[in-house]
């Protein structure tokens, strides 16, 4: 199958590709730089040359393919409600040029669009359509265009990681550097899931070969780490102290990331696994997160 792959050239994106291409894909991935298409060629990947401003450059790029997995964003979080609106601009785009088809749309939201019940793990089977992340208007607008005959599904993710990049821990660690303490919010048993990035590169391969629209896959390894564990980590890497926060605490402490730091945030694969046969073989986040390298780590 020929994949246009958007995002191709990023953390997820870059390992998604070799996982195509060995499973016998041909892949045409987004780029919106020469580097990029520098490096898509050498991974064996065809460029596309587009931008996720460009409307037409991605319709076009779903009108030369058979499937498109969609994994770009702006992760420019000081305008993130302006970037999930780009993003539901782009899945509408996407979804034009694949209405009336058989061809498969699969886009990228978080696993917390399916907690509905305080301290339970969020479920596949559940979108809780109150959920107060402005990205959940990726997900309404893949229900909006499924309406309208595209085939979609939908791949949430957890903190996905290796030793470089761990999801929003890696701004955390930034944060963390710049106020030299790590912290967490009271007593910090709130938690993340996690996925180490090779098995969710993975599980996007199972979704596309599944073929299968009106269904959300939960990409998650890891149920659920306490933040604590994941702040005493941090501290021990940057060799700063580790403390605990008050809510009025946070705002000063996280910046934009205060409206993360407190969630909790578990999440269960149960049905994902047994309906991709997916099992994640890890390293785990706490695992990367001791092996990483943090004279280089998000150095602010
Ligand atoms: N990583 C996580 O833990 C995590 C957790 C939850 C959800 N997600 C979601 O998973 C998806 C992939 O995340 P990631 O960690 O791989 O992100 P990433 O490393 O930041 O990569 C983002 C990709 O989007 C592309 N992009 C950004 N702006 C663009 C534009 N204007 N035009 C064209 N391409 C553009 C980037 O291209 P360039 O290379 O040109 O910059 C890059 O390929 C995203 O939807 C993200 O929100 C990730």
């Amino acid at each position: 199958m020929r994949v246009f792959l958007t995002g191709a050239t990023g953390f997820i994106g870059s390992r998604i590709v070799p996982e195509l291409l060995a499973a016998g894909h041909q892949v045409l991935g987004l780029t919106r730089s020469e580097a990029g298409a520098r490096s898509l060629i050498a991974a064996g990947a065809e460029p596309h040359r587009g931008d996720l401003e460009d409307l037409d450059s991605l319709r076009d790029g779903a009108a030369k393919s058979d499937a498109v997995i969609h994994t770009a964003f702006d992760h420019n979080f000081s305008n993130f409600v302006a970037n999930c609106e780009k993003d539901k601009r782009v899945i509408e785009a996407l979804g034009g040029a694949l209405a009336g088809s058989d061809r498969l749309l699969i886009i990228t939201s978080g696993v917390g669009m399916g907690s509905a019940e305080h301290g339970q793990p969020a479920r596949e089977d559940v979108f809780n359509t109150d959920h107060p992340n402005p990205r959940i208007l990726s997900e309404f607008t893949g229900a909006a265009i499924a309406e309208k005959g595209v085939k979609v599904s939908v791949v949430r993710l957890p903190q996905v990681h290796d030793t470089v990049k761990q999801g929003l821990i890696t701004p955390l660690i930034a944060q963390t550097r710049a106020k030299g303490v790590s912290a967490y919010l009271g007593e910090g048993r709130n938690r993340w899931s996690a996925a180490h990035v090779l098995d969710v590169a993975k599980l996007y391969r199972l979704a596309l070969d599944k073929q299968e629209a009106g269904v959300r896959y939960n990409a998650v390894a890891e149920e659920g780490i306490p933040v604590r564990e994941i702040a005493e980590v941090i501290g021990a890497g940057l060799n700063v102290p580790v403390v605990s926060l008050s809510q009025d605490e946070a705002a000063d402490h996280f910046g934009w990331l205060a409206m993360f730091a407190g969630l909790d945030l578990p999440a269960s694969s149960e049905w994902t696994r047994a309906h991709l046969s997916w099992q994640p073989t890890g390293p785990g986040l706490i695992a990367d997160l001791k092996q990483m390298d943090y004279s280089q780590a998000a150095a602010a």
